[in-house]
């Protein structure tokens, strides 16, 4: 296996196809609402970094994992990170190892700081970016000329595009489903707003005392600790991949 082979669905290596698929048949839209379903998936360390240190990129999980992370992208309809994984990674978010859709990059991003180096802007699918209503109109401006699409939202009073409005909005355009990948920050705002359906965690069998999953502790912001229920788990090449869906209760 070479991580430049292109998967089709149903051959991800190591079994990663039959996760796919169960994660699929989670993604229905929430009873009632419009609101997206959302997965949360990223790689970890043993130890629950995912970085070594904020603002320097690194491969955590194998080759096997990461066809399966893509294969993961291209079932969503859209896919999610910070302006933090952008400046410090510029990822592409597309599905270059399987042959499948790209979903529709999103960014949160008050300020507008998203760089116009970006490896989303030479995509076919430009990304959008949720940012402030306060956001400066001239950089605005040029990130229209530029591809990008932008939607002004309220701030939290902490900081950051407050995620309610957000997930009505995307279910107004017709977001059904959204993969969101990280960093921390971002992992922690869905997961202390209860905006999470599944989480799909990807642990790679080595140490790296860097930067966790979660960049706060969630006692002081969720009334309750969320566990994970239904979980199962599946070994990817050397890696081990847990799925579950968060149990509020
Ligand atoms: N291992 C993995 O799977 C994985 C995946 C992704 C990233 N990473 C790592 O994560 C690190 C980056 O994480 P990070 O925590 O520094 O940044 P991040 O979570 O990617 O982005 C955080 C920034 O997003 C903006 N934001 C806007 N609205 C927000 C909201 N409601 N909640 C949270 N953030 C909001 C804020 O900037 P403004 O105030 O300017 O809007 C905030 O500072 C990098 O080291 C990267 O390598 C690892």
């Amino acid at each position: 296996m070479t991580s430049t082979s292109v998967y089709s669905m149903d051959s991800i290596p190591g079994g990663g196809s039959v996760l796919v698929e169960h994660v699929s048949t989670k993604l229905s839209r929430n009873p009632g609402t419009n609101r997206p379903a959302v997965t949360i998936s990223y790689a970890q360390s043993i130890d629950g970094s995912i970085s070594a240190r904020a603002g320097r990129p690194l491969a955590i999980s194998g080759d096997a994992s990461r066809i399966m992370t893509h294969a993961l992208r291209s079932i969503h309809d859209s896919i999610l990170v910070g302006i933090g994984t952008v400046l410090s990674d510029d990822p592409a978010l597309d599905v270059r190892l399987v042959s499948g859709k790209n979903p529709q990059p999103i960014i949160l991003d008050s300020r507008l700081r998203f760089p116009f180096y970006s490896r989303m802007l030479a995509n076919g699918v430009k990304p959008w970016i949720a940012a402030a209503r306060e956001a400066d109109g001239s950089r605005r401006q040029m990130l229209e000329k530029a591809g990008v699409r932008v939607f002004l939202l309220p701030s939290c009073p902490g900081g950051g595009v407050d995620l309610d409005t957000f997930m009505k909005r995307m279910g107004d355009m017709g977001v059904r489903s959204i993969l969101v990948e990280g960093g921390a920050q971002v992992i922690t705002s869905f997961l202390a707003t209860r905006f999470v359906d599944q989480f799909v965690i990807t642990i790679a069998p080595l140490f790296l005392g860097g930067y966790r999953a979660l960049d706060r502790p969630l006692d002081q912001i969720a009334p309750r600790l969320p566990r994970l229920k239904n979980v199962s788990c599946q070994k990817l090449g050397a890696d081990v991949v847990i799925r579950g869906e968060p149990d509020w209760d």
